[in-house]
Formats: structure tokens, C-alpha cells, sequence
């Protein structure tokens, strides 16, 4: 009886293997990185029968996405044509294919009038295949009539007809939602961070422009460590279910072991999308090792919808990231050391860093090894170019107290209009004075201007004192509304150019608390930091 139960046990798992939730960041493939506009039917169907026969749609891969180079035109009443000659059988016969391997189907289209294959890729058929003024039609074809479950929506034609971005975004996803189909995971692709309006419209927005796809040359790598650079203080963007997304993967494609490790780790802490563009059907062991570690993706799927935050940095090449998982609170920490360095470099975390209280037991995630328990740190030796990726469980979490301006939300952060982004609103710069080497600048002077802390968190209610650190320049003010309550801060003066602070005292609620600065009519100072003294409360443990 208990041998019948534990091969049930094993069948079960085995066949369903890693379940992606639908909070979590999409994963699958695309075509593009890997064949660009030369793709065809037998292409597709061979990546879709490979994601299945190498294991990979067990560990999670579900999603078998065909990019640009299928458009053909429209016929007369409108309705999209597809190249018949690259897909005789049409696409509800493919898409059908793909469901019948247990596979999701995505797709790929243009919020203007013209896709960017027309324009880049000598598509001529791409002219007219955008979705604008076709939105109803193509949402209804692509999801009632074909099936497909995925859709990424570019923007190079949009650009040329300077189009608003969250009038054009969020009508497609009126009309996917029009279509009745609820399953639907929408890609916006506008190369940048589009403005803070698209983490309500979008499942995943591309925050860059294309990573390198040239096998093999210098640019990968340095493409790599540029989309994590322009990703690092998005996190307050991210949400369960809403992800920033650093474009397809090029593990299996050029670069070193240690690179692709990196690469996948640092996709997986951001909480990007995982979507595969190497050749299935040709994979290496390895790549496939790499990219089916379950460990390493659970930091990925993990539900709370957390993106790693940059905890330090000594400013050539050496980061330490981390996210809590298993809940916003808990004593859970995914974390990689990174070393962009071209040499071996032994790296620390503390576990105050963390907000842990020791000791805490480490778990590497690439060698899937418990490392033991330590009382107020690790140290461990990084390869050139590589991370050390671990899970650390404290024995307490500490409140966070320090909250840094990087990591608020700025509300109009490169928002954009007509194709371009608003001039003089709030973002973050870089600043050596101020703790974290950062701080949000041009914030206020417009009511939606604001910055806010949205994850002040406090285990009792009552009064606190908030520090706020700010530079001004000369004499200016702000509001300061706590769960709605505003206080005005008059006289924020600060030495040219120097961190200044003042401290108020504030009322929380148990749990949960919202921190905003802002300024309707003038401008604000910038902000380094709030700091509230959370743990006063805690009882003291030996
Ligand atoms: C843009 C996108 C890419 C890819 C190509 C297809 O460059 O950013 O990811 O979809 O278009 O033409």
C-alpha cells in the first residue's frame, strides 16, 4: 500500500512537475533571439515537441511564443493575413498543436499601424499588421477564433506615428478583455519603463531595448549587465502578477557557464518573465541544467511578486541582492552575490542586511547544498562574472525601518505621452552623498508628482518618529500624508547640495502603512530616505 502510494506520489509530481502560478512571472519560449522573422510552421512545431521531450515544460516552460516575421497584410474586410507559404495550415491548426503538447500558444503584434519587422527585418507583409484600428477584430481572431493564450504587443510602428502609449495599451487590453477570455497574459513592448499607469494594464512590460542576440560577441554580456542596470530600483513597479520584463534569455547562446548561471539568477531575483529564445532542439546538457534548475527558478515563481533590491554595491562590479520570499514578512531571503568583476573576489552579506536576526542557515541554489548555520553572516568566494545564488532562513525577521527614495514608488516615473517621455517629472538619480548612492529627484510641482512608501509595515499600532532625509534647494516644502492623514513640512532647508533631516511624529496602524511626499504647486526636495524606529517594540530575544 505505501509503495502504491509513493509511485502515485512520484507519477503525480513527475508529470506535473513545477505548477506556474498565474501570479507568478510567465515562463516559456520565443522565437525570436534565436531565428528572428525566419520562422516557419515546422520551426514552431519542433520548438514545441522539444520543450516537451527535454523536461523543459515539466520544470515550468509552458509558453511557446511565435514573434515577428508571420504577418502577411490584410485581406479586404480587414481581417489579418498571415504568410501562407512560412504557415500553410494557418494558425488555429498551430495553435491547436501547441495545446495538444499540454503547451500555452503566444503570439505577437504592434500597437500601430506598421510592425517593426516592416520596418527592421525586411517584412514587407508587416505593413498595415498592426493592431491600430483593428483592435476588436485581431483581439477576437487571435483569442476566440485561434486560441492563443499570450500576446506581445510592440511598438515600433506606434512610435512612428507618435502614439500615446496608455491609450494604445490600454484599448488592447480592452479589447482582449472584450473577448471574454480571462486566461490572457499581456505583453507591452515599448523598450522602456512606459510609466507607472501600465502596471495595472499589462502582465509584463519590456523596461529595455533588445538584449544582444549575437552569439558569442563581447556586446552579450554587457547587454546583460545593461537591462539589470536600467531594472535596478524598478521593484516597486513589480506586484503579483505584474512583472518588469528584461526580454528574452540568451542562456545556451555564446556566453560561458558561469555567465548563463548569472544570467538566469539575476532574471530570476528581478522576478522578470523566463522566457526562453535558445535552440530547443539542439540544447546543450548543461544549458539544460542551467535552465531546469528548480531552485533557482522557485526564487522566480515565488507568489508574493517581489523584485530583489540592490542591498549593497561598492561601485566596481561587486552587488549584493536580495528578496524575502514565502511573504512579504517572513524570515525567507533569496539572494545573490554578484560579481561583474574580471577576477575571483571573496563576498560578505550580514544578516542585518537582510533586516535577519541569527543565526540562519544558507542553502546554495547552484549546487543545491545546505552550507550550515551561521550567527551574523556569509562569506564566499564569487567566479569572475558569476554569483553565488542562496536561500537564507533567519532565525527572526526584523522590520525594515530604513526605506531608501530608490525604492518608492514615483508616481510618474518616465511617464509617457505621444510617444515621449514628460519632461520634469520625479526620478531617481544618483546622488554619492546620499545613502545607497541614490535619491528621487524632480518630484512635485504637478499633484500626481508624488513619491510614496507603500510598504511601511508595523507589527503594533501607534506613534512613531519617521526621520526624513531630503536635499533642498533652499527653502522648500512638502505634504507628508500617513494613511491619509497630511502634515505640511514647511522650511525644508538643507546646506547647498547636503543630506538634511527632520523628524515627525506619526501614527501607524497594525500592519500595512502608506508613506506620501508630495507638492501640488512647487517643487519638492529630493529624498534620500524615511527611517522609522518599527522594531521599538519588539521584545528583546537572547
Ligand atoms: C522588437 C522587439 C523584439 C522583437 C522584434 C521583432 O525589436 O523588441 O523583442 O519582437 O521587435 O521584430
Amino acid at each position: 500500500m505505501k509503495k502504491t502510494l509513493l509511485v502515485t506520489f512520484l507519477a503525480l509530481y513527475g508529470l506535473s512537475g513545477f505548477s506556474q502560478s498565474a501570479k507568478s512571472p510567465l515562463m516559456g519560449w520565443a522565437s525570436w533571439n534565436q531565428f528572428g522573422a525566419k520562422i516557419d510552421e515546422s520551426i514552431i512545431k519542433g520548438q514545441a515537441d522539444a520543450m516537451v521531450s527535454t523536461g523543459l515544460a515539466t520544470a515550468g516552460y509552458k509558453y511557446l511564443n511565435i514573434d515577428d516575421g508571420f504577418f502577411n497584410g490584410r485581406n479586404a474586410d480587414g481581417s489579418l493575413k498571415i504568410d501562407s507559404i512560412k504557415f500553410p495550415k494557418g494558425m488555429k491548426s498551430l495553435v491547436d498543436y501547441i495545446h495538444s503538447k499540454g503547451l500555452k500558444a503566444g503570439f505577437y503584434s504592434e500597437a500601430g499601424e506598421n510592425t517593426c519587422g516592416s520596418q527592421w527585418s525586411g517584412q514587407p507583409g508587416g505593413v498595415n499588421g498592426g493592431m491600430y484600428n483593428h483592435d476588436q477584430q485581431d483581439a477576437d481572431l487571435f483569442f476566440k477564433t485561434w486560441g492563443f493564450d499570450f500576446l506581445k504587443v510592440d511598438y515600433c510602428g506606434g512610435l512612428v506615428q507618435k502614439l500615446d502609449e496608455r491609450t494604445r495599451y490600454t484599448a488592447i487590453k480592452k479589447a482582449i478583455d472584450n473577448t471574454g477570455r480571462t486566461d490572457i497574459n499581456f505583453n507591452a513592448c515599448r523598450w522602456q519603463f512606459p510609466g507607472t499607469w501600465i502596471t495595472t494594464v499589462a502582465d509584463s512590460w519590456r523596461m529595455s531595448n533588445d538584449i544582444n542576440f549575437i552569439p558569442g560577441s563581447k556586446a552579450q554580456w554587457k547587454s546583460i549587465l545593461g537591462i539589470i542596470d536600467l531594472n535596478k530600483y524598478l521593484a516597486p513597479y513589480a506586484s503579483q502578477g505584474h512583472y518588469n520584463d528584461m526580454d528574452m534569455l540568451e542562456v545556451g547562446r555564446g556566453l560561458t557557464a558561469e555567465e548563463d548561471k548569472s544570467h538566469l539568477s539575476m532574471w530570476c531575483i528581478l522576478s522578470s518573465p523566463l522566457v526562453l529564445g535558445n535552440d530547443l532542439t539542439k540544447m546543450s546538457a548543461e544549458t539544460k541544467e542551467i535552465i531546469t534548475n528548480a531552485e533557482v527558478i522557485a526564487v522566480n515563481q515565488d507568489t508574493t511578486g517581489l523584485q530583489a533590491h540592490l542591498i549593497s554595491d561598492n561601485g566596481a562590479g561587486l552587488q549584493l541582492w536580495a528578496k524575502p520570499l514565502n511573504g512579504k514578512q517572513s524570515k525567507e531571503r533569496a539572494v545573490v552575490l554578484f560579481n561583474r568583476t574580471e577576477a575571483p573576489v571573496a563576498m560578505s552579506m550580514k544578516w542585518k542586511e537582510l533586516n535577519l536576526a541569527g543565526p540562519a542557515t544558507v542553502r546554495d541554489l547552484w549546487s543545491h547544498k545546505d552550507l550550515g548555520s551561521m550567527d551574523s553572516m556569509y562569506t564566499t568566494t564569487v567566479p569572475s562574472h558569476g554569483v553565488a545564488m542562496l536561500k537564507v532562513v533567519g532565525k527572526q525577521a526584523k522590520l525594515q525601518e530604513v526605506f531608501e527614495a530608490e525604492y518608492a514608488w514615483i508616481n510618474n516615473f518616465n511617464l509617457t505621452q505621444n510617444s515621449e517621455v514628460v519632461s520634469g517629472q520625479g526620478r531617481v538619480i544618483a546622488d554619492a552623498k546620499c545613502s545607497g548612492r541614490a535619491k528621487a529627484s524632480w518630484l512635485g510641482n504637478r499633484a500626481d508628482n508624488y513619491i510614496e512608501f507603500r510598504d511601511v509595515y508595523a507589527n503594533v499600532a501607534g506613534n512613531y518618529t519617521l526621520t526624513l532625509t531630503y536635499i533642498s534647494a533652499g527653502n522648500q516644502q512638502a505634504t507628508l500624508t500617513v494613511n491619509g492623514v497630511d502634515t505640511l513640512l514647511k522650511e525644508l532647508k538643507s546646506k547647498p547640495l547636503t543630506p538634511a533631516t527632520t523628524t515627525i511624529s506619526v501614527q501607524l496602524n497594525k500592519g500595512n502603512n502608506t508613506v506620501r511626499l508630495s507638492n501640488a504647486s512647487g517643487w519638492m526636495p529630493d529624498i534620500d530616505k524615511i527611517q522609522l524606529d518599527l522594531n521599538k517594540f519588539e521584545k528583546k530575544t537572547k
